[in-house]
């Protein structure tokens, strides 16, 4: 449920008529809706109300700093993957005790940065890493307090290109490894072992694959308990899939259900990393028809947002749901929306069935407030959108359109200085 609907044949986002959001800032324009972000995060959290429990937002998949301010204000946490995100995650006002910190490289300098912070903290995915953050704790005094990233090797069958649990994926340590990495672990001075890890992959749609590898974390679990170490924190990770197009993911009611009667008499608290499922459908992407083209038997809708905007079609293929921002009737043709790039992989529609559009006309590609900045780019040197938070009749720019002196000035100083290099 999201607050982006037709009022008299308008899209409004909360109350606010996109086409007056347009009329101020241009296209393409990001808008988010702040009652939208709330509610699901609500419906998330609150979801887990049965059992000590922790919702760290995954920041990567929206990482703007009020969308993170507002989340932090709702009492959630952060899942981050890099010190920039911990950098965003820390000046927006998240908590450093909420913050838990995945990935599998972090830098000798990032595990600093952390550590200075006070973090919750790190999601550790192999032992050379853990070796590492033993280490610099040592440097400063400090010891770490880690879980450990389990592999459980379970299909999420969900695109390859984002499940991350399966044994040849890059992620985690098989539960093999992880045992001997717990034994060091407990061994080494500067880290404690807390807690447990695992994320199996992300746009999961059944509840199947969530269950099954908690089934082997729990297993582990009583395994590592018998050798003397006690899990206090179970993290699962985030991946709770949204309705992009005519998919039906379990409401977050039904994950919480079933993962409270999973986890009955385990003392653990759960931890939850989702992204998606609180950002997803809490942004549209707007952008203006600038042509439309017929070749060789398609048509093509050419629109002034590009890959460079919104990667999703072009990297995984996904739908996103694209449609007119005035409502308009009557037939439907076949059209692939394009954007301005000069590769055949920019597209965000294929063999999309639309109402006739015309030059002018503004199109809203929804389910577009997760992955979709946050994976934005310059290609093609072209400025990034900008972003509006609404709420109810009020908005705020939260991201300012870039301008052309963004795209270049980082490098003034070298363009001063190139020349002499053939001196
Ligand atoms: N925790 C970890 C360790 C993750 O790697 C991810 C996502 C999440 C949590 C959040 O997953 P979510 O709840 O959002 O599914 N760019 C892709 C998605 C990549 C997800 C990567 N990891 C897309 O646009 O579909």
């Amino acid at each position: 449920m999201h607050y982006f609907q037709y009022k008299d044949g308008q899209l409004h986002a909360e109350d606010i008529p996109v086409a007056d959001l347009v009329e101020e800032y241009g296209t393409p324009l990001y808008i988010y809706s702040a009652s939208t972000l709330k509610r699901h995060y609500k419906a998330f959290d609150s979801a887990f109300e049965g059992v000590a429990h922790l919702t760290c937002y995954s920041v990567k998949a929206n990482s703007n700093m009020s969308v993170l301010k507002i989340l932090a204000a709702e009492g959630a946490g952060t899942d981050i993957v890099s010190g920039g995100e911990l950098f965003r995650a820390l000046r927006a006002g998240v908590n450093p005790k909420k913050i838990v910190y995945s990935g599998v490289g972090k830098t000798a300098g990032e595990i600093r940065e952390a550590l200075f912070a006070g973090i919750l903290m790190f999601n550790v995915e192999s032992t050379q890493e853990l070796e590492r953050i033993n280490s610099v704790a040592g440097d400063l005094g400090m010891v770490a307090k880690i879980s450990l990233r389990i592999n459980p090797d379970v299909d999420p069958k969900t695109h390859p290109y984002i499940s991350t649990g399966m044994k040849e994926n890059k992620f985690g340590l098989s539960r093999a490894e992880a045992l001997s990495t717990y034994v060091l672990a407990k061994n080494l001075p500067h880290v404690d072992p807390i807690g447990m890890d695992c994320h199996i992959g992300s746009q999961l749609t059944t509840l199947a694959p969530f269950l099954e590898a908690l089934e082997k974390l729990k297993t582990f679990y009583l395994q590592l308990k018998d050798m003397g170490v006690t899990i206090q924190y179970m993290d699962l990770g985030g991946g709770l899939g949204i309705t992009y197009n005519e998919e039906e993911p379990p409401h977050p009611r039904e994950l919480g259900q079933a993962l409270v009667e999973a986890l009955k008499g385990f003392d653990v608290t759960l931890i939850l990393e989702p992204g998606r499922v609180i950002a997803g459908n809490t942004g549209i992407l707007v952008t203006e028809v600038q042509y439309t083209k017929h070749n060789e038997g398609k048509n093509f809708v050419i629109v002034d947002a590009a890959m460079n905007d919104l990667v999703r079609p072009s990297l995984y293929g996904s739908y996103h749901r694209i449609a007119p921002v005035r409502e308009v009737s009557g037939e439907e043709t076949i059209v692939d929306v394009v954007g301005p790039i000069c590769e055949s992989s920019d597209f965000l529609a294929k063999d999309r069935a639309l109402p006739k559009v015309a030059q002018g006309d503004l199109l809203a590609a929804f389910s577009a407030g997760a992955y979709g900045f946050a994976m934005s780019s310059q290609y093609n040197s072209r400025a990034r959108a900008a972003e509006i938070m609404v709420q109810g009749g009020k908005h705020v720019v939260i991201r300012k359109r870039e301008v052309y002196n963004d795209l270049v000035s980082l490098e003034e100083e070298g363009l001063a200085m190139v020349d002499e290099l053939g001196r």
